[in-house]
């Protein structure tokens, strides 16, 4: 049977174990050829070429309209796979990928000549991480070769958490996408830096701070905590870092600081945009959920729970595209274990923060 076909990007489809290995075949081919296929990861999809063709990975810069000095992350299937592509790797990695491999962590180690430039965007450091899906593991596999992989969407938009949210952006622009459901974290991998010197975070994700402490039993140096709204200005640890992500097509208003505060906040402020005659959406806490009557409503989690706030973030920020909202109002969170990169995303997408404490400001 043929898969179906959207303007010219394959939509591979496994619903059983037959399926699944002509998909992933057919996907392997394309990648040895240097062409693109998004991937489902445990975070989000990934769009992906071989990290060892400058071609292929010149490709995905210009896919996703992805500015030229923003480096990839390169998937393998296992540590021995990431020791080929890296000079050294330090105890501490070693430790971290025993503990968090597969899974939601990247690490920045020094990269061999044999990664080409284009792939890290000139940097002598390479992003590594091994994805804790199987269909992404299976994949690399059969390609045989490391995956460079940003997520699947256009830059600066949401990241995608479904092959639909890829169709949205990138339909016609690759040549396939292997649909493995929604992903089950929902927001990026963590990134640290294991360059010599402390180990540190330069993207909150599916691996927290404090998950990384534990393991290490030392502090790791948070170089997160960023300018106004959330993007450095000057040079950042990071290049991803000075850019401005996520956004809906919206303005949204992030609302931080003291909660019960916050919550005033939260009402004076869509009912301002109501009286003005605006479509407001209102995104909040399943603790905040009656305060106050909006056209659209969304309940994005449990406060106590930012996982689950984690896994439906992105899903509803497209959602309001799709609904066409005029303005977007969200709750802030604690920004704690999972809560970091929550609220990371939430001040990269916001157009403006608003601070009931006065500790925060607007971008
Ligand atoms: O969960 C994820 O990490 C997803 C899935 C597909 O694996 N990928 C992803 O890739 O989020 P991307 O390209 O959207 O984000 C990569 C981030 C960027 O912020 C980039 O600046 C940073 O990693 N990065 C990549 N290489 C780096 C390096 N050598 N040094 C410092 N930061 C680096
Ligand atoms: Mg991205």
């Amino acid at each position: 049977m043929a898969w179906p076909n959207i303007k010219g990007t394959v939509v591979l489809k496994a619903s059983n174990g037959a399926d699944e290995e002509r998909a992933l075949l057919f996907a392997a081919e394309i990648l040895k050829k240097g062409g693109l296929v998004a991937f489902p990861t445990e975070t989000v999809y990934g769009l992906g070429g071989d990290a060892l063709n400058p071609g292929a990975v010149q490709n995905i810069y210009q896919v996703k309209q992805r500015p030229p000095d923003n480096p990839l992350i390169i998937h393998v299937t296992g540590m021995d796979q990431a020791a080929r592509l890296v000079k050294e790797i330090p105890p501490e990695a070693f430790l971290l990928a025993e503990n968090f491999w597969p899974g939601p962590l990247t690490m920045v180690l020094p990269k061999k000549d044999l990664v080409p430039d284009i792939t890290t965007a000139g940097l002598s450091s390479a992003a590594i991480r091994v994805p804790a899906h199987l269909l992404a593991r299976k994949l690399i596999h059969a390609a045989g070769v490391p995956l460079a992989a940003p997520s699947a969407n256009l830059s600066g938009r949401p990241s995608p958490t479904t092959a639909g949210h890829v169709l949205e952006d990138l339909a016609g622009r690759i040549e396939a996408v292997l649909d493995g459901g929604s992903c089950s974290v929902g927001v990026e991998s963590t990134v640290l830096s294991m360059l010599p010197g402390i180990p540190a975070l330069l993207r909150p994700g599916g691996i927290t701070l404090e998950m990384l402490e534990d393991v290490l039993k030392r502090k790791v140096l948070d170089l997160t905590i960023e300018g106004k709204g959330g993007v450095f200005k000057g040079a950042p640890p990071s290049p991803g870092m000075k850019y401005r992500h996520y956004a809906p097509r919206a303005p949204l208003y992030l609302v931080v600081g003291d909660y019960p505060a916050q919550r005033k906040q939260l009402v004076a402020l869509t009912e301002s945009f109501l009286m003005q005659g605006r479509k407001v959406a209102l995104l909040l806490s399943r603790e905040s959920a009656g305060i106050c009557p909006a056209p659209v409503l969304r309940v994005l989690g449990s406060r106590e729970k930012p996982a689950q706030i984690a896994k439906r973030l992105f899903a509803v920020l497209r959602e309001m595209d799709l609904l066409e909202v005029d303005v977007i109002v969200v709750e802030g969170f604690d920004e704690q274990g999972m809560g970091r990169a929550v609220m990371n995303r939430l001040r990269k997408a916001a157009a403006e923060i608003i601070s009931t404490d006065g500790k925060d400001s607007t971008w």
